[in-house]
């Protein structure tokens, strides 16, 4: 298939980029420079240039303090931007598929917030981002969202990586313990995107890895098991005490309705993904040593 990516130099953008390359597509990897998604002619005129059969949009601004404090910003990457996509892939025809956050949900549920659940954001990152899937799903009918969360992976400036950089430093470490979430693996996510496209079956699926969810301390506290660092101690803060400017859900744990439904198997389990994101690590670790 023909997938143009955007956001490809961020987290998920790589390893969409990296597996769609990897099962034989023609990939158009599309960075920030390359194309701004808020540009609404530069992305027709990417689109029409590329032609893709399908667009996997990984493009965001996911700063979520900074998008609190810059909600025009916020708005042109998260809501205009989606929005722009959707349009130029009605044009061409193209599949279209965009990432969507756990964030578009308040937090106040206990238990795991499906499609049923309304959402109801509480920061401007989650307000920009339920409009941008609002914005393209009424741009075009074809429209595929993913919300997802708790996302883990190589090259990105991500919880799980920081945790584990730090343990090996010796840094002190903090980890929430009253945000709970399902983590999910960069590169489990990536195949699902793909699969999604193939299906080509528009609607809105929660895509993470199986397992019932975890705080942050609980999750890091995983990580530093698996990576070797059983001895270094994780300080259990409560989220209210790190005073950052955007709200965040208490808890934001998703779970999918309509995966099984039609045919599509649960992502590998959360831990044996933070095993494998680990064994990564520590290989490229060795790898740049040698
Ligand atoms: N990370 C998580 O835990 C998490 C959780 C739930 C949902 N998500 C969603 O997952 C998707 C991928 O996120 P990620 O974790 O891969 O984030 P990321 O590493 O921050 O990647 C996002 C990429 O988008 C680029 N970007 C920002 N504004 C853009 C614009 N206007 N036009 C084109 N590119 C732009 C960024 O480039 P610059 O850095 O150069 O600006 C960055 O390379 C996003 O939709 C995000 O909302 C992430």
């Amino acid at each position: 298939m023909r997938v143009l990516i955007t956001g490809a130099a961020g987290m998920v953008g790589r390893a969409v980029s990296d597996h769609c390359r990897s099962i034989g597509d023609e990939v158009f990897s599309c960075d920030h420079q390359s194309l701004d998604i808020a540009d609404p002619d530069l992305v027709l005129t990417t689109l029409r240039q590329d032609r893709p059969e399908a667009v996997i949009n990984c493009a965001a601004w996911t700063d979520v303090d900074g998008c609190e404090l810059d909600p025009e910003r916020a708005f042109a990457a998260n809501a205009r931007g989606p929005e722009n996509l959707a349009l130029a892939s009605r044009q061409l025809n193209a599949r279209f598929v965009t990432i969507s956050t756990d964030y578009v949900f308040s937090g106040e549920k206990e238990g795991f917030y499906t499609q049923r659940d309304q959402a109801d954001p509480q920061s401007i990152y989650g307000v920009s981002k339920l409009e941008g899937e609002r914005r393209a799903q009424s741009a075009y009918s074809r429209t595929i969202i993913v919300r997802t969360g708790f996302i883990f992976g190589p090259g990105g400036n991500n919880f799980l990586s920081t945790i584990v950089e730090r343990a090996r430093h010796g840094d002190k470490l903090k980890g929430i313990a009253d945000a709970y979430g399902t983590p999910t693996y960069s590169r489990d996510l990536a195949v699902r995107l793909r699969e999604l496209a193939q299906l080509d079956l528009p609607g809105t699926f929660h895509v993470v890895n199986a397992g019932d969810g975890v705080s942050y301390e609980v999750f890091a506290r995983a990580a530093l098991d698996l990576g070797g660092y059983s001895s270094t101690s994780i300080e259990s803060v409560l989220a209210s005490s790190l005073h950052r400017p955007a709200p965040r859900p208490r808890n934001s744990r998703l779970r999918c309705l309509l995966s099984g439904p039609i045919g599509l198997s649960p992502l590998p389990f959360w831990k044996d993904s933070v095993g494998d994101f680990v064994a990564l690590n520590a290989r490229s670790e060795l790898a740049a040593k040698s």
